[in-house]
């Protein structure tokens, strides 16, 4: 029995050159595989659960039972028909960085426990605050678990920096497409109900200026203190961009903190086109984004960027004796001041080295081929007389239902006739499509975000839907 919990030099390249060959056959076979796992409780109990083991199990017996019952049992977001969510296509390069940062256990909190990771750190926050327009000298951030922490993270810092201790008479107002997770952050904080204002879109999905400017109108007449503003650059269901130049100056002339959750939108601002729509972010206190989701990183990897660094130390900066030893100098940057975790893990590494191993350029590419696909498959769709676009290609989300141009259903029939097309072509394991509602309509929700995903996978994908909606409006 080793105590120390350690295999010998030649046992660990046999199993880390084994793990290697696991994660290329991965890759390699992908696209042959079902993106979808429907496997019930039941299933899963019978299949995996047991009591602690005690002794030690053969090591390669365990590595067989992971890939064969656990990660086969997964759902597979990187998948090319996997168009759910927000897809995950993660890359090799950043696979990799994840196991060497795992491996090194590199502690990412201090400068002077790991110098080259905050180093690291620092260099990619200042790449992304340039990509962003914030200024990068003044300006600062952190890498987060994904963008739910990274907007608690805003939240909270937005909150210190505008009310100091005492936020009862603050509001928050954001609008009826804004991410969930900027509800449950307030939540997190406190907010009442009555301090959290949720402002109607228009029929593009965009917040309503006038309704806003309303509320804030209220809010003031009534000595509430309008504290901060969260816009979404790429809602979750729509892909929508909020006005954020009229938002900027909005929050400019009221002395609201604007937040922006990018987290959906914001691998955007590597498009020479898309650019253009994310105009105003530049102007943001603060800025939500996502690399596990449109930079093509695997999970974990969040970011919020601020305006000005010493926002963050402000909000974060504790001083107990057990760290007095690893304060540093100014420049010298303690990332456990910047955020919630004081022990983290060095997630900076796979952003790191997937952008230098591939080059931005591929990056942009990536991007543009994405919101270029999505666009392609809204002129599919809409040279089609069966299908009705409700949403059209945003930074790669299409929505859109089964409508045939000459039956004149009602939304109620055209509703279950759609829900029933996601259900059946979810349960026949060909791709994961899924339904949002959109102005009390059922539909179907395509993100295209993976550069694995061709027109050819999509059009399967169109053709089943479509075979499975004739048949179902048959039996009706
Ligand atoms: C707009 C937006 N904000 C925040 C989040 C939450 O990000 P995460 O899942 O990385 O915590 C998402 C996730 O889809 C999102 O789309």
């Amino acid at each position: 029995m080793d105590y120390k919990l350690e295999l010998t030099d030649q046992q660990m390249r046999d199993y880390g050159y084994k793990v290697v060959d696991h994660i290329v056959e991965h890759f390699d076979s992908l696209p042959h595989k079902s993106p979808v796992c429907l496997e019930t409780r039941e299933q899963m109990e019978s299949l995996l659960y047991e009591e602690v083991p005690l002794k030690p199990s053969d090591t390669e017996e365990v590595l067989a039972h992971v890939v064969g019952n656990i990660m086969s049992n997964c759902g597979l977001n990187s998948h090319p028909k996997s168009y759910s969510f927000v897809p995950g296509p993660s890359n090799f390069i950043g696979a990799m960085a994840d196991a060497l940062a795992s491996a090194f256990n590199t502690f990412s909190g201090s400068w002077m426990i790991s110098p080259a990771a905050a180093e690291v750190e620092i260099i990619m926050i200042n790449w992304l605050l340039e990509m962003f327009g914030l200024p990068v000298k003044k300006g600062g951030g952190l890498f987060t678990s994904g963008g739910s922490l990274a907007n608690l993270t805003a939240l909270v810092t937005a909150r210190r920096i505008k009310c100091g201790e005492d936020f009862s008479d603050a509001c928050v107002y954001l609008s009826d497409q804004a991410h969930s997770s900027n509800i449950k952050a307030l939540n997190i904080l406190g907010f009442k109900k009555q301090q959290i204002r949720i402002i109607p879109t228009d029929l593009e999905f965009q917040i309503s200026l006038n309704k806003l400017k309303n509320a804030i109108a209220i809010d003031k007449l009534n000595n509430r203190q309008p504290l901060c503003m969260i816009a979404s650059a790429g809602t979750t269901n729509t892909g929508t961009i909020d006005p954020l130049a009229q938002l900027a100056s909005m929050c400019k002339k009221e002395n609201i903190w604007l937040h922006v959750d990018a987290a959906y939108g914001g691998g955007a601002i590597l498009s020479k086109t898309a650019k253009q729509q994310l105009k105003g972010i530049e102007k943001a206190d603060s800025i939500t984004v996502d690399p596990h989701k449109w930079f093509y990183q695997p999970y974990e990897i969040g970011c919020l960027l601020v305006r000005d660094h010493r926002w963050l130390t402000q909000t974060f900066t504790e001083k107990p004796e057990y760290l007095r030893d690893v304060e540093g100098n100014q420049s010298e940057i303690n990332f456990f001041d910047h955020g919630v975790q004081l022990t983290r893990s060095f997630k900076a590494l796979k952003f790191y080295m997937s952008i230098k191993t591939f080059g931005l350029d591929a990056f942009k590419q990536a991007v543009d081929y994405n919101i270029d696909l999505a666009e392609k498959v809204e002129h599919k769709l809409r040279a089609s007389n069966k299908w009705e676009i409700i949403s059209p290609a945003t930074l790669a989300v299409i929505n859109f239902r089964y409508n045939p141009l000459d039956k004149n259903y009602p939304d109620a029939i055209l509703d279950r006739l759609n829900q029933s097309i996601s259900k059946q072509i979810i349960e026949s394991g060909e791709a994961l499509l899924t339904t949002t509602v959109l102005q009390n309509q059922v539909v179907l929700r395509m993100c295209l975000i993976n550069p694995r995903t061709t027109f050819e996978h999509v059009t399967e994908t169109l053709d089943m839907c479509e075979k499975i909606g004739e048949d179902t409006e048959s039996n009706m």
